[in-house]
């Protein structure tokens, strides 16, 4: 079965063509069953192509949950209201949940962190449990920022210990969600970028601001290390994990999922630069110690279960760039401010 996904990726692209030809994870559990998967977060940076691409394959039958970007397709749900959460299962009865919902800036966190607490822990503790008690297997999105990067790269069952106020949070949605049923999973994943209509969503994309609003120098770290992943890519992935989460055999109860490529945000600023107009020359080496909360140096994650189910398939970073700020440019949003 081929299922386009040309509007993700802004080229003609298939799940298929994505995956190559390892057909097995592609094939459905029951070709007469279709699953129901409710998808939170579904307004987010990645959650945006997971439910466009649970759209597009009839073998899915979707509903997206968000916030304050609820609206047409969206459910409004707010999941640290349990009742409404219940609510919302209750009428969408899932076969699976994709947890996406969170507050994944690192700074944001550390500004407030009984609020994102209340959001990335008791929400998702509350979800694992109502969605145990309803025998609906959730995989939870996690972060590479639960390891301290002092020994990269990592496998799923190495020893964590966060470095920062999200990294803390995430650990303890982890630990409550695998606590909650022995069929939820974790899947872990490293900075994301990918379409959207500002580049201010992706700390990736963001790093083309100072290269449109000033003419000067631009100084970026090259103390730490980033393999920053493709949001289409995830969602690719992480259809192709569903029928095994949904009939329990995925392996786990953690998977990690990255691209192999390394980036320090100068590499990536001198890309970004020649493809914002500006001389990427610009992109001048910082070797200060980083601002703001802190963050490890270098994690990188190894993925050996999606390596052996063939989900690992990257868009290199360059063409996947491009297409991210073409998306932006097109919204308007690569303006100077
Ligand atoms: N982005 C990254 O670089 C990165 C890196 C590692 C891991 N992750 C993880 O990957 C997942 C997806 O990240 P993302 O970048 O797609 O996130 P995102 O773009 O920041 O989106 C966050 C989502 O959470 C929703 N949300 C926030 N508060 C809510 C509430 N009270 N009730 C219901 N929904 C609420 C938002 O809805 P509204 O916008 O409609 O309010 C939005 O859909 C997250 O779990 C994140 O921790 C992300």
């Amino acid at each position: 079965m081929y299922v386009h996904a040309s509007s993700l990726y802004g080229m003609e692209l298939s799940t298929t063509e994505a995956l190559g030809e390892n057909q097995s994870i592609l094939a459905p559990m029951n070709s007469s069953s279709t699953i129901t998967v409710a998808v939170t977060g579904a307004s987010g940076l990645l959650g945006r192509p997971l439910l466009a691409l649970l759209e597009s394959d009839s073998r899915y039958r979707a509903r997206g949950a968000a916030w304050s970007r609820a609206g047409g397709n969206l459910d409004r749900i707010d999941i640290t209201d349990p009742a409404a959460v219940n609510a919302w299962l209750y009428e969408v009865k899932p076969d699976v949940l994709v947890h996406l919902a969170a507050e994944r800036r690192p700074d944001v966190y550390a500004e407030d962190p009984e609020a994102a607490d209340r959001l990335n822990i008791d929400a998702t503790e509350a979800l694992a449990i109502s969605c145990a008690a309803r025998e609906v297997n959730l995989i939870f999105l996690s972060t590479n920022y639960v390891f301290d990067g002092t020994s990269s790269p990592y496998l799923p069952d190495d020893e964590t210990n966060p470095l920062n106020d999200y990294g803390r949070g995430k650990l303890a949605g982890e630990q409550s969600v695998t606590a909650a049923s022995g069929k939820h999973r974790v899947l872990r994943v490293p900075m994301l970028y990918g379409s959207s209509g500002n580049l201010e969503e992706s700390s990736v994309t963001v790093l083309a601001r100072a290269f449109l609003d000033s003419d000067g120098p631009v100084l970026l770290d090259v103390r730490q290390t980033r393999y920053p992943a493709y949001a289409p890519d995830l969602a690719v992935a992480i259809v192709g994990l569903l029928p095994g989460l949904a009939e329990g055999s995925l392996p786990g109860p953690i998977l990690h999922i990255s691209p192999g490529e390394p980036f320090t945000k100068r590499d990536m600023g001198e890309i970004i630069a020649s493809l914002v107009g500006a001389d990427p020359s610009r992109a001048v080496a910082d070797e200060r110690p980083p601002t703001g909360a802190p963050r490890p140096e270098e994690v990188q994650l190894a993925c050996p279960n999606l390596e052996a189910m063939g989900l690992i398939k990257t868009t290199p970073f360059r063409e996947a760039i491009r297409v991210s700020l073409e998306s932006i440019r097109e919204a308007g949003g690569l303006s100077p401010e």
